[in-house]
């Protein structure tokens, strides 16, 4: 990239290692997810260079060029580089392969649940189990390992009926089943065709919940959390929650409509006594327990729980925070998080991502990214799927930046977010056009 060229993205691509005081910090991963992770990190005083595994050439990290889930070399890596005093694993197949655990036992400190506790999120059965056993509030359900067994259950059972893969599947293994011909199928292609492959080795079949969802994440040293500000996500494609399942399109936050009183209810008889199963399992959660909550009514349900921060919650979410992330981070490392006065912004705070036209499904890569110089100063853009190269910022993946904003209220947020894109341009961009505006009407 010429000088000049590199200028005008200079806000969004940093590449040089710097001298600087602080710790260095490993961050694994290389979504949208992770560049908030690393924005923030990069406030902290006590942070030094901040490298990624992989990282993504728009998120201001210094690339390693190892992936995500190549476990060993990661451990090689810090091993090998003392300047690495900690690592934050953001995804979930890093976690339930026991990153954190490798790293731990090496004596090197990170931030992430071990494999153990991970399990919450990389089987949906023993999370449902773990609910069962200690009485946490969720759906109805029954596993499988026998695909008779489960079309036999599928035959009695009422509908709409929920049919998930236990293990982990892009948060595409859930197949909600209005009759009990698409329960056949959904099973069949689970169980028999391994559509999500190993993952589908034992399903759960759950009664379908009303209501609306909401994201609590949390942060936990296995003992103490603190509470996120609520959010919610937008998995569909399309706008009005129409088109298939994506990774997320958007999110905002807090969820207003999630009152004090639901809050309260939830920590006492979710958080809380999630948190105290997992010491009880002997394997005490630290890190982000992330809690996805349906609300029916009075009633608040754990629709499922991620082991880590939910992408694109976290772009939301993380910006609203005060204190220094990576003294949070050192706590629940410590166990100390009780410790840590945690401080939030009362803004309001609106992402949008931006995406390849074709996704979820096929889409065109390499498309030059235009007018990032344009965004406001106070407009965050978080990138997802780029590469750079001589010309530029190109797109390389199907989520490709997120765009967020803050303001006093979410109808000024969601201006400016959309006032926002409109100057970024690449060739098949989409994105909702939705995302808050019911907060906005209401
Ligand atoms: P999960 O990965 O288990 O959170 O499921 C993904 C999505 O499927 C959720 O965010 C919900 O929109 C939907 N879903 C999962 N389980 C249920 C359920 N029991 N009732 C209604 N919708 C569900
Ligand atoms: N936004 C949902 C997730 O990260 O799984």
């Amino acid at each position: 990239m010429s000088e000049q060229q590199l200028k005008k993205v200079a806000r969004f691509v940093e590449l040089r290692e710097v001298a600087v005081d602080g710790d260095d910090i490993l961050i694994v991963g290389g979504g949208g997810r992770e560049h908030a992770i690393a924005w923030k990190l990069r406030q902290s005083k006590l942070v030094g260079n901040i490298y990624g595994a992989p990282g993504n050439d728009g998120m201001n990290v210094i690339g390693t060029g190892i992936g995500a889930t190549d476990i060993d070399k990661i451990v090689e890596y810090v091993s090998s580089n003392p300047n690495i005093k900690y690592t934050v694993v953001a995804p979930d197949d890093p976690l339930s392969m026991g990153l954190v655990d490798r790293l731990n036992a090496l004596g090197f400190r990170a931030f992430g649940p071990t494999k153990a506790a991970a399990k919450l999120e990389w089987s949906k059965a023993y999370a449902k189990d773990v609910m069962r056993r200690f009485g946490i509030p969720t759906a109805e359900y029954a596993t499988f390992t026998d695909m008779a067994a489960a079309k036999e259950y599928a035959k009695a059972a009422s509908y709409p009926l929920v049919v998930k893969a236990d293990g982990l599947a892009l948060g595409k293994g859930v197949i909600i089943c209005k009759g009990k011909r698409e329960a056949y199928a959904a099973i069949s292609e689970i169980m028999q065709d391994k559509k999500f492959g190993e993952a589908g080795n034992e399903i759960v079949i759950e009664e379908f919940l009303n209501g609306y969802e909401v994201s609590l994440l949390t942060f936990t040293d296995g003992e103490h959390f603190a509470l996120m500000p609520t959010s919610c996500d937008h998995k569909r494609a399309l706008d009005n929650d129409e088109g298939l399942n994506t990774g997320g399109m958007g999110a905002y936050a807090p969820c207003d409509m999630f009152g004090e009183e639901l809050l309260n209810k939830t920590v006492e008889t979710i958080v809380k006594p999630t948190i105290a199963a997992m010491q009880e399992e002997g394997a005490p959660f630290k890190g982000v327990l992330y809690f996805g909550l349906m609300v029916c009514g009075e009633d608040v349900k754990v629709l499922e729980y991620n082991a880590r921060f939910g992408d694109p919650e976290t772009q939301s979410v993380l910006t609203l925070l005060k204190t220094d992330l990576y003294v949070i981070m050192n706590a629940v490392t410590d166990g100390t998080l009780d410790k840590v006065n945690i401080e939030w912004s009362n803004l309001k705070s609106i992402n949008v991502v931006l995406a390849s036209g074709g996704y979820p499904l096929s889409y065109k890569k390499g498309c030059l990214i235009n007018g990032l110089n344009d965004v406001d100063n106070d407009v965050n853009v978080f990138f997802a799927g780029v590469k750079r190269d001589n010309d530029g910022l190109k797109t390389s993946g199907g989520r490709v930046l997120c765009v967020q904003a803050m303001a006093d209220t979410f109808e000024t947020a969601r201006k400016k977010v959309y006032d926002n894109i409109e100057k970024i341009t690449f060739e098949n961009c989409f994105f909702r056009h939705d995302i808050g505006a019911k907060l906005v009407k209401s």
